[in-house]
């Protein structure tokens, strides 16, 4: 199945989801990619990992780019030649861009209970309002780590750990939207964040407040 969802998230955001069931080849035969991420695709190990790579090129044809509008900096992080900001992301059988004239970050994380496992590692103050007994935990747990990976993503600096420097506002599920503070050496920074859940995946974006 190939576009999942495209919507208009404000005057100047746009988000595109896709749904990954194409096989590598069909999703190869229908992409242009530039030398170095033909390269890196032919580098990745896992095909699922390939075929994120390449819906995110369906993603990004979709929202009217191609891959040779799109470059990485040293650190990773994706850039759009135009100066719009676009932030992606690709998790099993899903993928999603964002483009904005904002700063944003995305995140699709499949929602599992073994987060439960590690959520002392990214989680701090939000344990005062997580319940650990209620039966949104996990999806709450699961919204709180893609908070924290989408801000990481906007504001990527060496030493942000998730739990000690970014601290996500109490929320409900059906809210659909919270928000969250960054505060980092001489950084303190708000975010608005929303978030939607498709199937099991839940799907969380953010930007900075002015
Ligand atoms: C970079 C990082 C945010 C990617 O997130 P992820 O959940 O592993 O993977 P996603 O599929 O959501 O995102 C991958 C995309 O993020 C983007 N990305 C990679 N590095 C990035 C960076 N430094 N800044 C912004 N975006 C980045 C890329 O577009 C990448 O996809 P692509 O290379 O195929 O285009 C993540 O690996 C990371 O480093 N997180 C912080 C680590 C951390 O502090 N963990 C806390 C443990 S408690």
């Amino acid at each position: 199945m190939p576009l999942h969802e495209s919507k208009s998230c404000g005057l100047d955001t746009e988000i595109h989801v896709w749904k990954i069931t194409e096989t590598f080849e069909d999703l190869f035969d229908q992409v242009l990619l530039n030398d170095t991420n033909l390269i890196r695709l032919n580098n990745m190990k896992s095909e699922m990992h390939q075929r994120g790579f390449l819906s995110v090129r369906m993603l990004l044809q979709s929202a009217g780019y191609s891959d040779h509008d799109l470059y990485y900096d040293e650190f990773g992080k994706p850039h759009l030649s135009d100066g719009r900001h676009i932030s992606i992301t690709h998790s099993f059988g899903f993928s999603a861009i964002i483009i904005s004239n904002e700063k944003t970050g995305i995140d699709i994380e499949m929602q599992r209970d073994k987060i439960s496992l590690i959520a002392d590692k990214f989680v701090d103050t939000e344990f005062d309002f997580l319940e650990r007994e209620a039966s949104d935990y996990i999806r709450k747990l699961t919204v709180i780590w893609g908070v924290k990976e989408a801000i990481f993503k906007i504001q990527n600096e060496v030493g942000i750990s998730f739990k000690d420097h970014i601290s996500v506002f109490p929320f409900e599920i059906n809210d659909y939207k919270t928000s969250a503070l960054l505060t980092f050496a001489n950084l303190n920074k708000e975010f608005s964040i929303q978030f939607e859940e498709i199937e099991n995946f839940t799907l969380v974006y953010a930007f900075e407040k002015n």
